[in-house]
């Protein structure tokens, strides 16, 4: 069994450069199953999802050659559109395979992705959407059976909230669909915007409006390509909290600061000082946080849900009292119970949490349940008197690269036990 091991209150000082991020390099990878060439993929992560991503790939029919943060994919021999439910239990968003299985074959077969622990996550809005393209869809015995059976001719989606999903796998599913696609009420989360830059690289034609409007245009053959994921937002936010709550300052390099420049106001509400250029951020923290007072998590460019248990930290030794509102996901609290292990005071009504801020928190003996929540407790813990020990890292590692090794160079007291 690991766990992370944090003896903390240190002040954090130094530089970061983030990773790629884990919400692009996903549907990239299953972009990439459309092409039927080569696609070269640089900056994507060393996560555990990532990994499961690629064996889904390979047993795809791809050959797949992974050197550090470059992963080339060749696509020309996929063959095969069954995935096992072995493969779509390793990573629930697995589900963004279905749309380039089902563009790059006509036909595709997939296990339910189920629930997960922050929420049901259906994926009605998906299959509706697929529907409307001209596939067929049976849902039997825990099995999605798809077919594309309908003659293409040219289609307007309307979602009726901009799942970012089910976004992506329309537009995998129309890249080389006869006639224009439209989506009306798209996701405009920078991870589209990444997609489809990566697919245009091939030859594509997808044009990514700012109102929420995405124009597809079929095509018949695409090219092979090379392309740099973005930076990952979500760590970058998570690495800032953590400077934030400690003390000191850091500096974060290679991300895209306009994917996250809603968010950025909050840490100065809360006393940091921010600078930032377009690829990297610079945040010092002198003194105790003060209360964010209300922060609602919305669909871009509103407040990212990922970065709410990174900021419930931040508000759990603030200054006053905090308001959090998950109107996204309808289980995304599970941290809180482990945060008040460590002392925090966290009432919870439905979506909302009433956050009392302490002067401090203390070491504990916690345990992460899922991915932002476990990133979350390493915040936490960071700030806390004493030693924490966080159980089930394995969740932390399928959003944050070397989590343990990014916070040691600015000089946190961490190190992973296995025992
Ligand atoms: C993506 O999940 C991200 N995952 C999530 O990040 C992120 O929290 C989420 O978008 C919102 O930004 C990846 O990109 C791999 P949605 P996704 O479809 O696509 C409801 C992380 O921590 N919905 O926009 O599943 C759904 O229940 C992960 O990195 C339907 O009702 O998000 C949820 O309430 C967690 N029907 C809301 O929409 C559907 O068919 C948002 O879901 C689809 C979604």
């Amino acid at each position: 069994m690991q766990s992370i091991i944090i003896e903390g209150g240190r002040q954090l000082n130094g530089e970061i450069d983030v990773q790629g991020s884990k919400n692009s390099a996903l549907p990239i990878l299953a972009a990439t199953v459309l092409l039927d060439s080569v696609s070269v993929i640089h900056n994507c992560p060393l996560l555990s999802d990532v990994d499961a991503a690629v064996a889904i790939l390979t047993h795809l029919g791809c050959k797949v050659e992974r050197k550090s943060h470059t992963v080339t994919v060749d696509s020309r021999g996929v063959s095969e559109y069954r995935i096992p439910d072995s493969l779509m239990r390793e990573m629930r968003s697995s589900i963004v395979f279905l749309g380039s299985v089902l563009g790059r074959t006509g036909k595709a077969v997939l296990t339910s992705p189920g629930g997960c622990e922050i929420g049901l996550r259906p994926i009605d809005l998906h299959l509706s959407s697929l529907r409307k393209l001209g596939a067929s869809i049976d849902e039997r015995g825990g099995e999605i059976i798809c077919s594309m059976a309908q003659k293409a001719e040219n289609t307007v989606i309307s979602l009726s909230f901009p799942s970012v999903g089910a976004t992506e796998n329309i537009i995998l599913a129309a890249a080389f669909r006869n006639g224009r696609t439209v989506i009306l009420n798209a996701a405009r989360e920078p991870e589209i915007t990444d997609l489809a830059r990566f697919l245009n690289s091939a030859g594509c034609r997808i044009e990514v409006g700012s109102e929420g409007t995405v124009i597809i245009d079929g095509i018949k053959k695409a090219h092979d390509c090379e392309h740099r994921v973005t930076g990952d937002r979500i760590v970058a936010l998570t690495y800032l909290c953590a400077v934030a709550c400690t003390g000191g300052a850091v500096r974060l390099n290679k991300v895209n600061t306009r994917d996250f420049l809603s968010v950025l106001p909050l840490y100065e509400t809360a006393g940091c000082r921010v600078k930032s250029d377009s690829h990297t951020v610079f945040l010092s923290m002198k003194r105790r946080p003060k209360a964010l007072r209300d922060i609602r998590t919305m669909p871009y460019p509103g407040f990212p849900t990922d970065a709410q248990a990174p900021f419930m930290s931040l508000a759990a030794i603030s200054e006053g009292t905090s308001v959090i509102v998950e109107n996204i996901f309808e289980s995304r609290f599970k941290h809180v119970s482990e945060l008040t292990r460590m002392g925090a005071k966290i009432k919870i009504e439905g979506r909302v949490a009433l956050i009392d801020g302490v002067r401090s928190l203390h070491g504990a003996c916690v345990t992460s349940s899922d991915l932002r929540g476990g990133a979350a407790l390493v915040v936490a813990a960071l700030a806390a008197e004493g030693r924490s020990e966080i159980n089930c890292p394995r969740h932390i590692d399928r959003g944050y690269e070397k989590i343990e090794d990014c916070l040691k160079m600015i000089g946190a007291d961490i190190y992973r036990e296995t025992r």
